[in-house]
């Protein structure tokens, strides 16, 4: 088979799980193949040539290679699309390279952007899916998911034994953009009594009458709840902030939800907040990830050197599939299903997960109303 040259590059937030892909790519491609795979370094902008190409080799076989189990990218990414180089620089770069295919490592959008590059450049390219929010399409999993839910389950263990110490209502804000995946699976794992996401809007009524029947019908005196970053109210807002670059971010909701409780519940409850930020985008990748890393690069492979391009990998009923990219981006983001499974063994533990119709809110705000006399004669 002809030698080929094959480019790898991470894109987009990082997470846990991109080494292990990359490390699987090099060693299925050099040691299957005979190919040479070159890293290309801070996503797709480092095709323009400014940075010089990673070496890659598989390791010296010398104990556990330190990709599988190494958090982020050692190419380094870039969030924003091509930052500041030209897409004919990038096109340029690309045959300067000499390279005859692309494997690109990237959430949704970073996805689309190589796909555009390769439909204009004639490249061959395949893509695997990574991001912690696990909102690529037609993908049941996408790498770094499993590891983020990990950590934010490890948080609220540590949390809920300090909020039962001090009878507390501990606010977890996750991340997840405007899914809810990662709030939800790590909230049923983590035991959370109420998780609010983006899918689902929520009432801080709502959430006041279940921390209120925590107390009142199961005199548990503390209560987590868990918050994604997008969630909204009922009139679809959420809380956004502008940074000093321009750049509207999400951020602020844990706070918001732990006012809106103290207003309602003020002397009756003590309320902390814990923002988990970028510690869900750290971390060894867990085993899964570190599987779903090593199929995804081999198959990636073993696609191109089927003469395959235009697709993505995706996880499937335990397996590795592959969709042209265009499938895949037709179904991005992928959004929590109000009527999904997961939901529904959230709502069976109880848990509060937001307003399924304005006619609860109502039902919850009389309850509270009606509780509050309860309480008064407790
Ligand atoms: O997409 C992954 C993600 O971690 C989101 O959950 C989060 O909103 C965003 O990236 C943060 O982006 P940045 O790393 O640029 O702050």
């Amino acid at each position: 088979m002809q030698k080929k040259r094959l480019g790898i590059l991470t894109s987009g937030g990082d997470c846990p799980g991109l080494n292990a892909a990359i490390r699987a790519v090099v060693s299925h491609a050099s040691l299957t193949y005979g190919w040479e795979v070159l890293g290309i370094p801070y996503g797709t902008r480092g095709l323009s040539g400014r940075k010089p190409p990673i070496e890659l080799s598989t390791c010296d076989g010398r104990g556990v290679d330190p990709l599988l189990a190494t958090g982020g990218t050692i190419l380094g990414s870039a969030s924003k699309g091509y930052s500041g180089e030209s897409v004919e620089a990038i096109l340029t770069g690309y045959e300067a390279l000499g390279l005859n295919a692309i494997v690109a490592i990237g959430g949704d959008g970073s996805l689309r952007i190589v796909a555009d590059l390769a439909e204009r450049g004639g490249w061959n390219f395949i893509g695997i899916p990574k991001t912690i929010d696990n909102d690529v399409g037609l993908t049941e999993s996408a790498i770094g998911f499993d590891t983020a839910t990990n950590t934010v389950v490890d948080a609220l263990q540590r949390l809920s034994s300090t909020a039962a110490s001090h009878d507390r209502v501990m606010v977890v804000e996750t991340m997840g953009r405007t899914a809810g995946h990662l709030a939800l699976h790590s909230g049923i794992a983590g035991g959370a009594d109420a998780i609010l996401i983006p899918e689902v809007p929520y009432s801080i009524d709502s959430v006041c009458q279940k921390i209120h029947d925590l107390k009142i019908l199961q005199q548990r005196h503390f209560a987590l709840v868990v918050v994604a970053e997008g969630a909204k109210t009922l009139s679809g807002e959420s809380r956004q902030y502008t940074d000093a670059q321009g750049n509207t971010r999400l951020r602020g909701i844990g706070d918001y939800i732990s006012d809106g409780i103290y207003q309602r519940l003020g002397d009756r409850v003590e309320v902390r907040v814990t923002v988990l930020g970028h510690v869900q985008r750290g971390g060894m990748p867990s085993a899964f990830d570190r599987i779903l890393a090593s199929s995804f690069g081999r198959v990636a492979v073993d696609l191109l050197a089927a003469g395959k391009s235009g697709r993505v990998v995706v996880w499937r009923a335990g397996d590795v599939e592959s969709v042209p990219i265009s499938e895949l981006c037709a179904h991005c983001p992928r959004l929590v299903d109000p009527q999904g499974s997961f939901l529904a063994t959230a709502r069976g533990l109880g848990t509060y997960l937001g307003e399924f119709s304005p006619v609860f809110e109502r039902a919850s705000a009389a309850r509270l109303q009606q509780s509050e006399l309860t309480a008064s004669q407790v």
